[in-house]
């Protein structure tokens, strides 16, 4: 049986371990207006949007529905890893200037499991739940109970330069070698008339997205990372290796700039708009930035596909998206609650879907005429979600996402390095982690 897919107790005490030893001085620190004007003040940790003006509709929205509330925001990095980090810390320092956060949908069962986020049960009953689609609530469940609601889906796309395709009357590729291919020549064209251009742009730095790029490649080979019932690592099985070597020596430095070794979604997207470039794997917002006048120089010229594979695989996406959930430690449970309500009800969703381009957790938006009207690409999405890939499930997910980062990106930085060592060595301490978790099962 694999640990990380059976939420073990013992892992939930592990972490409780090391939080208490991490945390020291458990009292809560003093201070934080919790009332702002009469209004109680919602604190509200999230990252910085890409599109702010869509949340700031949102929220003008929910003050001028519940005007005893107010919501004062903690805007925080884009990074999933950065903001894990700044939003744990306040968690573990018992913040009581946290009310509300967004998860990524890799977290709940460490949230849960360290305590931080408060079971939302009471305030969300199994028919409310029922809108939502069924992967979206699994990822927020734990142990039997709800510790999020479901903000947003996101899978991986590839977008790409319909003009610069058309002209050429290519379709989008559906293999890597096509898209490969594909790249080096308008590559070549493009820097034949003076202009820096390049093929491909993803998300490679050393963080979370990093995982899901990767992932993806892997998948699409045949390979996995880890045996889904054992939890052994499988890295270096030969399909593993086949794809993290073709991205460090077909992508990487060819037609993708060598400095998306830095780059995460912001950057990459960055590059899509300026139009330098032909592709771009991102998650469903992008197709809103990227078709926005003010924002991007290539707006009406993209198209949006499913992901490449390699011959004989099949494009797999990874299965992103974010949740909202209660600090264990807030004063105004209720009000936070009222909050969460608010942004994830069908006609706020249905906002953030038709001016953001975020993709909703309530199924029966991808029915709706005018978020399909808004954002056609929806209903394929809807009927993709089921077979989108979702990283493993365990509250030790940081840790192995770290291991997993480490390995991802020694290998794709280093043109030298020995990839079956790397692969090995990473499957050793990804596997220590695993039996370590076996261990100290009671
Ligand atoms: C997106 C996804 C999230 C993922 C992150 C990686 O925000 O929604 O699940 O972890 O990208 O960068």
């Amino acid at each position: 049986m694999n640990p990380f897919r059976a939420g073990l107790p013992w892992i939930a005490a592990l972490l409780a371990l090391a939080l208490c030893l991490a945390c020291g001085d458990s009292s809560p620190p003093a201070g934080g207006a919790e009332r702002a004007g009469g209004r109680i003040v919602i604190n509200f940790v999230t990252w910085k949007p890409n599109l702010p003006e869509v949340w700031q509709e949102a929220l003008a929205g929910f003050h001028a529905s519940h005007p005893g509330l107010a919501v004062r925001r903690q805007i925080g990095p884009h990074s999933s890893t950065a903001f894990h980090d700044l939003l744990t810390q306040k968690l573990k320092n018992r913040s009581r200037e946290v009310d509300v956060f967004l998860m990524d949908v890799v977290w709940p069962p460490e949230f849960a499991s360290a305590g931080w986020a408060l079971p939302l049960d009471a305030y969300f009953p199994p028919r409310e739940r029922a809108a939502f689609f069924p992967a979206a609530m699994e990822a927020n469940t734990f142990a039997g109970k709800v510790y999020g609601a479901p903000f947003n889906i996101d899978t991986g796309m590839l977008f790409y330069r319909r003009d610069l395709l058309a002209a050429r009357k290519w379709r989008p590729p559906e293999t890597w070698p096509q898209l490969v291919e594909q790249a080096r020549a308008v590559m070549a064209d493009e820097a034949g008339a003076g202009r820096y251009f390049q093929g491909y742009a993803g998300q490679f730095k050393q963080y979370e997205g990093l995982v899901c790029d990767m992932l993806e490649f892997i998948l699409s080979a045949g390979g996995r990372i880890m045996d889904p019932e054992t939890g052994r690592c499988l890295l270096a099985e030969p399909r593993a290796l086949k794809a993290v070597a073709f991205v460090r020596e077909q992508l990487m430095g060819r037609v993708a700039p060598r400095g998306s070794l830095i780059y995460q979604e912001p950057e990459s997207l960055a590059l899509f708009v300026q139009g330098r470039a032909l592709f771009l794997r991102s998650w469903p917002y992008a197709w809103q930035v990227s078709n926005d006048p003010q924002k991007s120089k290539v707006a009406g010229k993209v198209g949006m596909a499913p992901l490449p594979h390699f011959p004989g695989g099949q494009g797999r996406a990874a299965l992103g998206g974010w949740q909202m959930g209660i600090s264990a430690y807030s004063r105004h449970p209720e009000a936070a609650w009222a909050f969460i309500k608010y942004v994830t009800s069908r006609p706020v969703q249905k906002l953030f879907a038709i001016k953001g381009g975020r993709a909703p957790t309530r199924r029966d938006l991808y029915e709706d005429p005018e978020v399909l009207a808004a954002q056609p690409h929806l209903a394929e999405m809807g009927r993709s979600f089921a077979q989108a890939a979702a990283r493993p499930r365990t509250p030790l997910y940081p840790a192995l996402s770290r291991l997993l980062q480490v390995y991802f990106s020694r290998a794709l930085c280093d043109p030298q390095a020995d990839l079956p060592s790397l692969a090995q060595s990473a499957c050793r301490q990804i596997d220590e982690l695993t039996a370590l978790s076996r261990e100290a099962r009671p």
